[in-house]
């Protein structure tokens, strides 16, 4: 018989002192289990009336006014907002604009362009597809070469990996702070200091980093970084991406796409572009302020909170997800392809079986949300803020129910083949 945890799920809701926070999201009854917040967040309940205030006041009343009156610098004060209280970065360094996709292509290739005499790019096999390609698609248009690095899947990339690869060579090195599949993090001044002993740059997806895992990017010495919004900052479908480019690099790397906002002087209509001298060179069209106001608030609700609060109750709830997965989950066939050390786990569990994507597809009809990653990956996300230990223990308890069944269904297949 499986033994009960040493505290229930609402003895540690009941401790939380993050408790306040969960009933600020939209729930709703028919979803019993989120555990997707590491792929999109939800959304505040002040959301709807803090975007219909937006609509009737800065759009609705001010409209064209509002560039000159505040829309021009959103960008870098929601990027400077972000860096305070997300990042480690001082103002001047983050701006919001774009998608994570193109906000690497913009990094990458001004890292590329740096140094003429380097051209090699180290990046990993594990990353998430969009760094891929976008590195791939890179090296076709300006024959870059790529050197690989092949991380253990349950883990991630290590400091020796990275020293192992990088030399003269090395233009820039591309990492996922946190593993997308695996939920490891990475050594964030570790590698950046051996990337620096190189001389090349260091860029760092901060994608599923941003908002769960405290960063100190100046501290590390970082040279570029990008994240999406739309995670742990619940920022919405599509919201916009960060970007971060070092004080020291300002002025030294020139983004490739050269669009109007991203000019020293955006309402000058000037024959031709000359770049700004600031962050803002790395923005080129319109910014998406619509976009970004979700974010603002989150932000917001973040730094009430703090960091350091955030990251210690998302260790409380991986380290749960992993007793109740080894408890209820493992006796099933499950296999845990997360770090077992919660020092380097980010804030989801990815857990392995080979009917996981037959599972998922039942937990969705049940309101029960996790996610599925091929060939076998079934990720739990925890969002720290709105996600309680009840929910992970029902949702536990639901995947738990769903293996059962599938299980059952597929033995009557194979029985009667
Ligand atoms: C590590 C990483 N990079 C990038 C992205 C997505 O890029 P984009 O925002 O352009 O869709 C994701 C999405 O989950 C991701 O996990």
């Amino acid at each position: 018989m499986s033994t009960a945890p040493a505290k229930t799920a609402a003895e540690l809701d009941a401790a939380d002192p993050l408790a306040a926070y969960p009933s600020k999201f939209v729930k709703h009854d028919g979803v019993a289990s989120y555990l997707d917040g590491n792929s999109l967040g939800r959304p505040l309940t002040s959301t709807p009336e803090r975007l219909r205030a937006f609509v009737e006041g800065a759009w609705g009343e001010r409209l064209i006014r509002s560039w000159d009156e505040s829309w021009m610098d959103e960008p870098t004060r929601v990027g400077d907002q972000l860096g305070r209280v997300c990042l480690g970065a001082a103002a001047g360094q983050t701006i919001v604009a774009d998608s994570t996709s193109v906000m690497l292509y913009k990094a990458l290739r001004a890292a590329l362009d740096a140094d003429v005499e380097r051209n090699e790019i180290v990046l990993d096999r594990d990353n998430f597809p969009t760094d891929r390609f976008i590195v791939e698609g890179i090296a076709a248009e300006r024959g870059a070469k790529l050197v690989w690095l092949e991380p253990d899947s349950s883990l991630g990339v290590s400091e020796d990996q990275v020293r192992g690869a990088v030399g003269a060579g090395t233009a820039v090195v591309l990492l996922s702070h946190v593993a997308y599949r695996s939920g490891f993090i990475a050594d964030g001044p570790g590698i950046t200091a051996a990337v620096h002993e190189a001389g090349a740059l260091m860029l760092w997806d901060l994608c599923h980093s941003v908002g769960s895992v405290p960063l100190a990017l100046d501290e590390w010495g970082a040279d570029l970084a990008v994240g999406c919004t739309y995670k742990y900052l619940n920022g919405g479908p599509g919201s916009p991406a960060f970007g971060y480019v070092s004080r020291a690099l300002q002025g030294r790397v020139r983004q490739p796409i050269w669009g109007w906002m991203g000019a020293a002087d955006p309402f000058g209509m000037t024959a031709s572009y000359a770049p700004a001298e600031s962050v803002r060179q790395f923005i080129s069209g319109t910014p998406p302020i619509l976009g970004m106001q979700p974010l603002k608030h989150m932000l917001e609700l973040v730094e009430a909170a703090g960091m350091d609060a955030i990251r210690a109750k998302s260790e409380l709830l991986t380290a749960r997800a992993v007793e109740l997965i080894e408890r209820d989950l493992v006796p099933l066939g499950v296999e845990v392809a997360s770090p077992l050390d919660p020092a380097v786990r980010g804030s989801h569990v990815t857990i392995n079986h080979p009917r996981f994507r037959e599972v998922t597809a039942l937990l969705w009809e049940r309101g029960v949300i996790p996610d599925f990653r091929p060939p076998h990956g079934l990720r739990i996300g925890l969002s720290p803020l709105s996600t309680t230990f009840a929910e992970l223990d029902a949702g536990i308890e639901a995947i738990r129910v769903a293996i059962g069944e599938v299980g059952e269904v597929g033995d009557t297949i194979s029985a009667q083949l």
